[in-house]
């Protein structure tokens, strides 16, 4: 498989809004950003996999616009298939088939890959992993760390502009987090991540930070993440001293 230049995905969203059961979960998002590896911060609730889901053409919003490499992802599938690959927290939720193979070539059949054209890819990027000999090997006796690899490698065959993680390495032990790290940071594609972990985001280029379905600040990775720190830290405090007075 040929390098490719890194590539930027401009991701723009103008007053997007997003609800369901008749309330809004996400209001008035505008940004602009073409950064290579953003991260997505941000409290439980706050909206951040509702956000990965409309960049990836999941959902579709409810109020404003929202452009990913000029594209509409939610009516445009064909150029959402082309553009955008998912990696969600549960490779449960991700897997299909019963073998590594039929796994990855699943993917690239759906891209338009002939059958013998996807069983080519599928050993490239096995190879590129270090993983060949997983070639036959049955999903069900992968472990946990394995199948979110699996998933990585399933999701980068198809070789994505940008990648949506929502928390892929939650659970997994701190090697099998590093080795995905790793790899991730080898891979040629633009970035949005989703996570509670700021060590996720080392290196990256901006965070966009949610609280109650807003955007409260989007900048870059340094200073955003200490700022969102600090703020924790201070909700933390603000929290055990109204317990305490209560
Ligand atoms: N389909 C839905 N119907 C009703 N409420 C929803 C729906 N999807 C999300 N919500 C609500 O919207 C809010 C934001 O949800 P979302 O899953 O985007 O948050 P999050 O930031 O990813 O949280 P977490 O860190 O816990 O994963 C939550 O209050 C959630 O209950
Ligand atoms: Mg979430």
């Amino acid at each position: 498989m040929a390098p490719r230049e890194p590539d930027h995905v401009t991701i723009a969203a103008d007053k997007l809004c997003f609800d369901a059961s008749g309330r809004r979960i996400l209001s008035d998002i505008t940004l602009h950003s073409s950064a290579r590896r953003i991260g997505v911060v941000g409290r439980n609730g706050s909206g951040k996999s509702t956000l990965a889901r409309l960049v990836a053409g999941l959902l579709r919003p409810s109020g404003g616009s929202l452009r990913v490499a000029g594209h509409d992802m939610f009516r445009d599938r064909k150029a959402a298939l082309r553009t955008v690959g998912v990696m969600f927290q549960n490779p449960e939720h991700q897997i299909i088939f019963p073998t590594v193979r039929e796994e990855m070539a699943f993917g690239l059949r759906q891209m338009g890959q002939g059958k013998a054209d996807a069983a080519a890819t599928v050993l490239q990027v096995l190879d590129r992993f270090g993983k060949s000999h997983w070639i036959d090997a049955v999903v069900d006796q992968l472990s946990h760390g394995q199948k979110h690899l699996l998933c990585m490698m399933s999701v980068l065959a198809m070789r994505p502009r940008l990648l949506i993680l929502d928390e892929p390495f939650a659970g997994l032990d701190i090697p099998t987090r590093l080795q995905l790290r790793r790899h991730l940071a080898l891979a040629d594609v633009a970035v949005l991540h989703v996570t509670h972990d700021p060590d996720d985001l080392q290196g990256y280029d901006e965070v966009f930070w949610l609280d109650q379905g807003r955007l409260r600040a989007v900048g870059p990775a340094d200073t955003m993440l200490s700022e969102f720190a600090a703020d924790m830290r201070r909700q933390g405090a603000a929290d055990d001293l109204s317990r305490l007075a209560g």
